[in-house]
């Protein structure tokens, strides 16, 4: 594992302000009911993704101080299944950020209505980018990375965004090779 720098850290290209990871973090709860589930009571995984998209929104527009839109969600894996009457608790903070996107990372638990053991279910990465009264991507403010944990996230975000990106590029290269035939 590489060195932890001395801290904090300013991270970003966007704008010269800056924000502590603190100042967006959302934690939002959700009791599951019979809407939410399947035949079985099992919670269907479409209800966990709309609430991770919704509380990532949430995050990135404080963050940026602009409305944001979901540009992409990494894989997402769910360990356990989540049952009717189970309260699911989804917490989201900014890993990292770009110049105009960021990456929000979202970890769901979910515990009995009535008490007991809390089991992280999954966690997710969600890439959010603000846009401007345009419509268009705009720069968000750089983040300031304080703690060992938060740069632990901030490092493994760079590491996935910097993949995110070869994906990219290598996608768009076989889409040039098939157009030019
Ligand atoms: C996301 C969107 C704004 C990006 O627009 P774009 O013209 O590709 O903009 P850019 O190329 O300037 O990229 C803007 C940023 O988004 C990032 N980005 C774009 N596509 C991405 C993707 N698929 N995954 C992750 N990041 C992405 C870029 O890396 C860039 O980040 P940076 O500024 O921090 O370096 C545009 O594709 C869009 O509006 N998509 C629809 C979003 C939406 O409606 N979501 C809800 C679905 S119902």
């Amino acid at each position: 594992m590489s060195a932890i720098p001395d801290l904090p850290i300013l991270v970003g290209k966007g704008r010269d302000e800056s924000h502590p990871v603190s100042h967006s973090q959302v934690t939002m709860t959700q009791l599951m009911a019979p809407q939410d589930t399947n035949l079985m009571g099992n919670v269907f995984g479409g209800v966990i993704l709309a609430a991770v998209d919704r509380i990532a929104y949430v995050c990135a527009t404080r963050h940026s101080g602009r409305p944001c839109v979901t540009a992409s969600f990494d894989q997402v894996d769910f360990r356990s299944a989540i049952q009717i009457g189970e309260v699911v608790t989804v917490q989201a903070s900014v890993n990292t950020v770009g110049r105009t996107s960021m990456e929000i990372g979202v970890r769901v638990t979910a515990e009995p209505v009535t008490g007991g053991d809390s089991r992280h279910t999954n966690s997710c990465y969600v890439t959010m980018v603000a846009l401007d009264p345009d419509g268009r991507p705009c720069a968000v403010p750089k983040l300031e990375v304080q703690t060992e944990d938060e740069y632990r996230r901030y490092r493994d975000a760079e590491e996935r965004r910097a993949a995110r990106l070869e994906l990219a590029k290598r996608r768009q290269g076989r889409r040039g090779k098939k157009a030019g035939g």
